[in-house]
């Protein structure tokens, strides 16, 4: 396998994520961009105007031996095509997410990479963020008692993006653009397996590709999630909510508004309040003396990691973070999610 210090990356697909890659890559000590091929001449004019060289082909980028690896970043279903064809030319392989429409599509990528002797890797990139580092650092500190339930939630109005992302023949809808990563987040939040998984999808807007979905899920040992994705959502809604057994906590959106509220020993009244035509004690806001209210912690993260980590596992540094063994189960969970939503029923296999 090759082992370079310096990865030489070409890039197939080069479009809105792609441009992401390019711009983060850019001055990047352990990274060149060899070059673009993308199906549409447009792309290769956009990518000669960012000063990149622009292959005519795929095969080009196979036969190029001074490109080290190769970042896919095309519409999702030819994700394993292109990682089969690169694995087979020596390439290391950066995949975007979802890596594949099946799971059977991963096991035969992986399976490549392994018999090729390269690396892949897929860019789960969304463990880095910053709402996600701190959500999971409020559950495992302990100061709301253990996690009993978790929310997490992503929502907009503007419908699902246009092109390939509404065709189910392209791996479009939202179970794969955004499911794939709450689900990844779920599971390095909560280690226990999923024994319980019910999931239906919408379909508001009438695409043939689901607009959003409901999934819910329990956890071995007691913790239950809900995933939500809207996209016609024209409010905001809080992107993580977690009851723990002492107090809850919530991280609002991507910049970290939030709090943390734990419940003290009290055992004064609580007053009641009207409530629409009728009167609660249970719904009242709790007073001082009954919850304490912090803010939530600044965590730092560095998404550059993610970088630095591929360039290391293809230098045969380091391990890659990010495990195939767990894009292979998250990609089992959102099969077992559409099976529940088709079938109307609660999967109980272990996931
Ligand atoms: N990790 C993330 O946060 C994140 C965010 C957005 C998109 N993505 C993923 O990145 C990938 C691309 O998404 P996008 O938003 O950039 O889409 P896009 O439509 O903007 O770009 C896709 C590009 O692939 C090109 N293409 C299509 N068929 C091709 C082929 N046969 N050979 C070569 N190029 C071809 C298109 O011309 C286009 O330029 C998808 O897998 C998507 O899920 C990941």
């Amino acid at each position: 396998m090759k082992k370079p210090t310096v990865i030489n990356l070409a890039v197939v697909g080069y479009g809105g994520m792609a441009g992401h890659h390019a711009s983060r890559l850019k001055g990047h000590p352990l990274y060149t961009i060899a070059g673009v091929y993308d199906i549409d001449p447009a792309r290769g004019d956009a990518a000669r105007g960012d000063g990149l060289r622009v292959y005519g082909s795929y095969a080009e980028i196979g036969a190029d031996k001074g490109v080290d690896a190769v970042l896919i970043a095309t519409p999702n279903d030819l994700h394993p095509f292109y990682a089969e064809y690169f694995a087979a030319r020596g390439k290391h392989i950066l995949c975007e997410k979802p890596a594949a429409n099946t799971s059977a599509d991963f096991e035969t990528m992986v399976a490549a990479a392994e018999k090729n002797n390269t690396v892949l890797m897929v860019h789960q990139n969304r463990r880095w963020d910053k709402d996600f580092v701190t959500v999971r650092k409020v559950a495992e500190s302990g100061v709301i008692g253990a996690p009993m339930r978790v929310e997490s939630r992503v929502t907009g109005g503007n419908g699902i993006p246009g092109g390939w992302r509404k065709l189910q023949k392209h791996g479009g809808g939202m179970m794969p653009d955004w499911g794939v990563h709450l689900i990844d987040q779920l599971c390095h939040m909560v280690s226990a397996p999923i024994v319980r998984l019910h999931c239906d999808y919408s379909y508001r807007q009438g695409h043939e590709c689901e607009d959003g979905f409901e999934l819910e899920l329990a956890f071995e040992g007691g913790p239950s999630a809900r995933v939500t994705v809207t996209t016609d959502s024209y409010l905001p809604q809080p992107r993580w909510f977690i009851y723990g057994q002492k107090g809850s906590a919530t991280v609002a959106d991507w910049d970290c508004r939030g709090k943390i509220a734990v419940k003290k020993e009290y055992d004064g009244e609580i007053k009641g309040i009207a409530a629409g035509n009728g009167f609660t004690k249970t719904m009242a806001d709790l007073p001082d003396a009954a919850v304490a209210v912090y803010d939530l912690p600044d965590v730092p993260t560095d998404y550059n990691r993610f970088y630095d980590n591929f360039a290391a596992a293809c230098a045969g540094r380091e391990p890659p973070e990010i495990k195939n063994a767990e894009i292979l189960r998250v990609l089992k969970i959102m099969e077992a999610a559409r099976a529940s939503h088709e079938k109307r029923i609660v999967i109980t296999d272990k996931l």
